[in-house]
């Protein structure tokens, strides 16, 4: 009796997985291949005209990660890209339109179309941000300085830098490097989502990853908060409730 309990609960965790592949490939079909392609080669017919294209899954390579440069993504970070969409592309956020379930179940089909590898290491794990202060702030602008972001993000962080003009992606595509004072991340613009961004890098693109270079989390935090204090961009609260200024 016991064997046959075992039997059955080991067939049922086998079959799981194609199962949830299936019910992924089904949305896949609804919801991405019009942009990513059938074959995930990202050449759908929506395709042709989008600037930055939508990423080919089949190379592996990605941006938004919490793994190595160069290592594929974990699930979770498919999931979170597919849920929350990428801001000022045509990548949509499926959040507020798919199930948990159905979320996870394309994110494990998108990643199939990949390389077949063992799972990478997780590089950036759960994060304890440090709190943001006047301190940690001047620290994050020396290492901005040291680090040669603005070669690239401009040295107010406006996204002129005297590389900036010749930055391309792996598609041979302009890839602009952010204008901080605009705010508006790709990647979500919470503190963790900054730090994870400039740890790991974001593969295809010129923009290099920093996990190295910066060993101390305090230092990863004063360049998070930093680059975060840039952005100028009134929020809608401070634009409707706040004494008018000079920024209108
Ligand atoms: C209207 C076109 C469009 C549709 C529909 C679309 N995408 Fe995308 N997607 C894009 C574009 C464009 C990019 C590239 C954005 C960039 O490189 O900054 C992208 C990028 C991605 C990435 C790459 C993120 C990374 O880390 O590099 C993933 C994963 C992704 N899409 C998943 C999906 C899934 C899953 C669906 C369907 C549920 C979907 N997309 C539907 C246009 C689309
Ligand atoms: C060689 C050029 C280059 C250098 C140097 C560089 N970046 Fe970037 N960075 C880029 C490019 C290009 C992008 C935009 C990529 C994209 O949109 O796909 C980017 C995007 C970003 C983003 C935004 C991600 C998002 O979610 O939209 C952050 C944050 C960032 N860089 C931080 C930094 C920090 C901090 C440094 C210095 C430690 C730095 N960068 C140095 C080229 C560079």
């Amino acid at each position: 009796m016991r064997l046959l309990l075992i039997v059955l609960v080991a067939t049922a965790a086998w079959a799981a997985e194609p199962l949830e592949l299936e019910r992924g490939r089904a949305v896949y079909r609804d919801a991405c291949e019009a942009c990513h392609g059938r074959e995930g080669d990202g050449k759908g017919p929506g395709a042709a005209n989008l600037t930055p294209r939508p990423r080919n899954f089949v190379t592996g390579s990605f941006k938004f990660r919490s793994t190595a440069t160069g290592d594929r993504p974990l699930l979770r970070d498919i999931v979170r890209t597919v849920t929350s969409g990428i801001r000022g592309t045509w990548m949509p956020a499926f959040g507020p339109i798919l199930p948990a379930s159905d979320l996870r179940a394309v994110s494990a089909y998108v990643l199939a179309f990949g390389p077949k590898e063992d799972p990478p290491d997780q590089l950036v794990g759960e994060l304890q941000p440090l709190a943001d202060t006047p301190a940690l702030r001047d620290r994050g602008k020396a290492l901005y300085e040291t680090l040669q972001c603005g070669q690239c993000h401009g040295p107010e962080g406006r996204g002129d830098g005297p590389a900036a003009a010749t930055a391309v992606d792996d598609q041979g595509q302009s890839a602009a490097p952010l204008d901080f004072t605009i705010g508006l991340y790709k990647a979500g613009s919470s503190p963790e989502d900054v730090y994870r961004t400039f740890v790991t890098g974001l593969d295809g693109t010129p923009m290099p990853s920093y996990g190295d270079s910066l060993p101390k989390e305090e230092d990863r935090w004063a360049l998070v908060h930093y680059v975060r204090s840039l952005s100028r961009s009134p929020g809608i609260f401070r634009w409707l409730f706040a004494p008018r200024t000079s920024w209108e």
